[in-house]
C-alpha cells in the first residue's frame, strides 16, 4: 500500500525521490507526489499525480531543483484517487508538508473543528488534517510542532513532515506504519520500506512503534512522542539493490517462481542437525521443557501467508502430533477469541507488516499469549512484535501475488514441525526421512520448473474458462485453496477451491463441460478417494486437469510432479500451479505483478 521516501543530503533529490517511488510501485497505489526544498529558498515546491509514478514524472518542470524532499505513493482510503487527495499535503502558507500512510480514525472531528476555524481543506484526506494542525501549532521547534498535533490524533500513522523554516531537517514519526531510516555518507534517506533504499544505503534503522525521529544530512536523532531520547543503532540490511531488480525476466511473478530452488535452500541453510535428525531454530526462544508444555498450535495469517499457515497446522500435527489450526487473522481478531495459555500462537506474514496480523499479535500479547512469527522482512513489524520466531530467508518478493514466499513459509513451517516433534515423539528415523525429503526439494522443485513449456499450453488451453473449481483432500485442500487464490489474483478468472470429500454435497451441481476441474492427487492413502472423486467429475463430462504422481486415466491431463515424503508433497504440488495461474494471466495480457485493486502488504484494516 502507500509508501513513503525523503532525502536531506547535498543531491538534487527529485530524481532520487522519483528513483524511491519506483521501487516501492510494487505494494500497490493510485496516486503519487513530491515536494522539495532547497537550503537557498524559503518556498516548498510540490507536484501531484493520480496514476502512475510515470504520470508524475512528466509533470515534474524542468525547474525543481531541491536538496531536501519528501514523496509518497497513495493508496485512496479517504477520498477517491485524485491529484488533489494524492500526498503530500501542504498547509495555507505553503510551508509544511506531510506525507502519511496509515489512518487517522478522528479525521472526521479534527475536520469539522478545524473548519469551525476558518481551516479551507483541500483535499477529501484524513491527512490534510495532520498538516494543519501541525501548521497551525506555536511550539518554536519542528519536533514540538509536530509532536503537539500527534497528540490530538487517533489511528495510526508512519509521517514524514518538510517544513520551509526548518530546512535542514525532516521530521518522521512511526504508529503502526513502518518508518525506516537509511543512513548515507552527508546524506540521509527515509522510507516505508527498505526497498526504496537498498540502491543508496544499506545501513538502516528501523524506528518503533511509538518512535520519532530528527533526520539531518550528517546526522539523525530519535526519541519517544514524548520526547525521550532513544537508542538506535544501525544494522546492515542482507538483500541488496539487484535483488529488487527482474534479472532478465519479463515479470518479478516469473523471476520469484523460479528463484524458489535457490530460496529453498536459504531455509534450509544453517538449521538441519543431522546427529539428532532435528533442526535448530534458535530464534524460537522457547526451549525444549517449555515447548513439550505446548497443547495446541494457532496459526494466524492473511491471504497466501494463511494458506501457508493451513498447510503448517497439517505438517504440525502429522509430525509433532500437537492439535493445530490456522485461521484468518482478520477474523480472529474480532471474534473475542478464548487466549489460552498453554496455546502457541504463530503470526504469519510475508511482509511482516500486515494490518490484521499484526493487531492479532498485539490483541493476542496483550491477553498474555505467547507468540512467534514466520516472517520473511527482516525488522518488520510482527517479527519485532512476536516474542520469537524464524524467518524464511525467501528475498525480497516484489510481485503483489506471493509465490516464494508461500514455498518458503511452507518449509519454514516443516523446520518447526520437525523440531517440534524430535522433542516430543517423532522418531528418529521418521526425522531422517523428513530431514531427506527436505533436502531433496530444490531439484524436486527445478524439475518442476523444467516443464514451464508444457504447463503453458495447458494454460492456454484453459484460458477460456470463466470459472474454475480446485479440489484437494487433506493435505491437498491447502494446495487447491492457495492454488485457486493465484488464478483469481492475477487472471481475474473466478476460482473456487473445495475439499475433493465436499463435492457431492453442493459443488458437484455446478460441472460442465464449461467448468474446468484442477484436482490434486498425490500417491498417498487417499490416491483411491481422490480418484472416486475424479469418477464423479468425469461421469458429469468435466474437464479434469491433475496435479499428481503419475498419469491420471480419468483426467484428460495430468502435470506429474516428483514425490518427495507424503508430509512434504503439498510444497512441490502448488509449483506447477503457480505457473498454470502465470501462463493463464498472460495469455490473457493481465498485469501480473500489479493485478487490479490489490496491494502487497495492506497495511490498513
Ligand atoms: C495482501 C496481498 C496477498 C498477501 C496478503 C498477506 O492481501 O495481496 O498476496 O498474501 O496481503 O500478506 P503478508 O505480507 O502478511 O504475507
Amino acid at each position: 500500500m502507500c509508501g513513503i521516501v525523503g532525502y536531506i543530503g547535498k543531491r538534487d533529490v527529485a530524481p532520487l525521490l522519483l528513483e524511491g517511488l519506483q521501487r516501492l510501485e510494487y505494494r500497490g497505489y493510485d496516486s503519487a507526489g513530491v515536494v522539495v526544498n532547497s537550503p537557498k529558498s524559503s518556498a516548498l515546491k510540490m507536484v501531484k499525480a493520480k496514476g502512475r509514478v510515470r504520470d508524475l514524472e512528466a509533470r515534474v518542470p524542468k525547474r525543481f531543483a531541491g536538496t531536501t524532499g519528501i514523496a509518497h505513493t497513495r493508496w485512496a482510503t479517504h477520498g477517491a484517487p485524485s491529484d488533489e487527495n494524492a500526498h503530500p499535503h501542504m498547509d495555507a502558507e505553503g510551508k509544511v508538508a506531510v506525507v502519511h500512510n496509515g489512518i487517522i480514525d478522528n479525521a472526521s472531528d479534527l475536520r469539522t473543528k478545524l473548519t469551525a476555524e476558518g481551516v479551507e481543506f483541500l483535499s477529501e484526506t484524513d491527512t490534510e488534517v495532520l498538516t494543519h494542525l501541525i501548521s497551525r501549532n506555536d511550539a518554536d521547534t519542528l519536533e514540538e510542532k509536530v509532536r503537539g498535533a500527534l497528540k490530538q490524533i487517533e489511528g495510526t500513522y508512519g509521517v514524514a513532515v518538510l517544513h520551509a523554516d526548518f530546512p535542514d531537517r525532516i521530521v518522521v514519526a512511526r504508529n503502526g506504519s513502518p518508518v525506516v531510516l537509511g543512513i548515507g555518507e552527508k546524506e540521509m534517506f527515509v522510507a516505508s520500506d527498505v526497498a526504496a533504499l537498498v540502491s543508496h544505503t544499506r545501513q538502516i534503522v528501523t524506528l518503533d512503534d511509538g518512535e520519532m525521529a530528527t533526520i539531518k544530512a550528517d546526522d539523525f536523532r530519535t526519541y519517544t512522542t514524548s520526547g525521550t531520547r532513544t537508542t538506535a543503532e544501525p544494522t546492515t540490511v542482507e538483500w541488496e539493490a539487484e535483488s529488487y531488480d527482474m534479472g532478465g525476466h519479463d515479470t518479478y511473478m516469473h523471476k520469484e517462481i523460479s528463484e524458489q530452488p535457490d530460496a529453498v535452500d536459504r531455509v534450509l541453510r544453517g538449521r538441519i542437525d543431522d546427529r539428532f535428525s532435528t533442526v535448530h531454530l534458535g530464534g524460537l526462544n522457547l526451549d525444549a521443557r517449555e515447548a513439550r508444555t505446548i497443547r495446541r498450535i494457532k496459526i494466524l495469517g492473511c491471504g497466501t501467508s494463511y494458506h501457508a499457515g493451513l498447510i503448517g497446522a497439517g505438517l504440525i500435527e502429522s509430525l509433532a502430533r500437537i492439535p493445530a489450526d490456522a485461521e484468518p487473522a482478520s477474523e480472529f481478531r474480532y471474534r473475542n477469541p478464548v487466549v489460552d495459555p498453554d496455546t502457541l500462537y504463530v503470526a504469519v506474514s510475508q511482509s511482516g507488516e500486515t494490518y490484521d496480523v499484526l493487531a492479532a499479535v498485539q490483541e493476542l500479547k496483550r491477553k498474555g499469549a505467547r507468540v512467534l512469527g514466520v516472517v520473511n522482512v527482516v525488522g518488520s513489524a510482527i517479527a519485532r512484535e512476536a516474542d520469537g520466531g524464524m524467518y524464511v530467508h525467501a528475498g525480497p518478493e516484489v510481485c503483489v501475488v506471493s509465490t516464494k514466499c508461500f514455498t518458503n513459509t511452507v518449509v519454514a513451517f516443516a523446520l518447526l514441525a520437525l523440531h517440534l516433534g524430535r522433542i516430543r515423539d517423532l522418531s528418529v528415523s521418521d526425522g531422517k526421512r523428513i530431514i531427506e525429503g527436505l533436502r531433496k526439494l530444490p531439484e524436486q522443485i527445478q524439475q518442476i520448473l523444467e516443464s514451464e513449456a508444457d504447463i503453458k499450453k495447458l494454460a492456454d488451453d484453459y484460458a477460456d474458462a470463466k470459472s474454475m473449481m480446485f479440489i484437494g483432500r487433506v493435505r491437498g485442500y491447502p494446495v487447491a485453496l492457495e492454488a485457486s487464490l493465484k488464478l483469481k489474483e492475477i487472471s481475474y478468472i473466478h476460482a473456487e477451491a473445495y475439499p475433493a470429500s465436499e463435492l457431492k454435497h453442493g459443488p458437484l451441481a455446478l460441472i460442465e463441460p464449461a467448468l474446468p476441474t484442477v484436482a490434486i492427487v498425490p500417491d498417498d492413502d487417499l490416491l483411491e478417494k481422490n480418484r472416486a472423486a475424479l469418477e464423479e467429475i468425469k461421469a458429469r463430462s468435466g474437464r479434469i486437469l491433475a496435479v499428481a504422481h503419475q498419469e491420471q486415466e480419468k483426467a484428460d491431463h495430468t502435470v506429474v510432479v516428483p514425490k518427495n515424503e507424503p508430509e512434504l508433497d503439498p510444497i512441490l504440488m502448488g509449483i506447477p500451479l503457480q505457473l498454470l495461474a502465470y501462463h493463464t494471466a498472460l495469455s490473457l495480457g493481465r498485469d501480473i505483478d500489479k493485478p487490479r485493486n490489490l496491494a502487497k502488504s495492506v497495511t490498513v484494516e
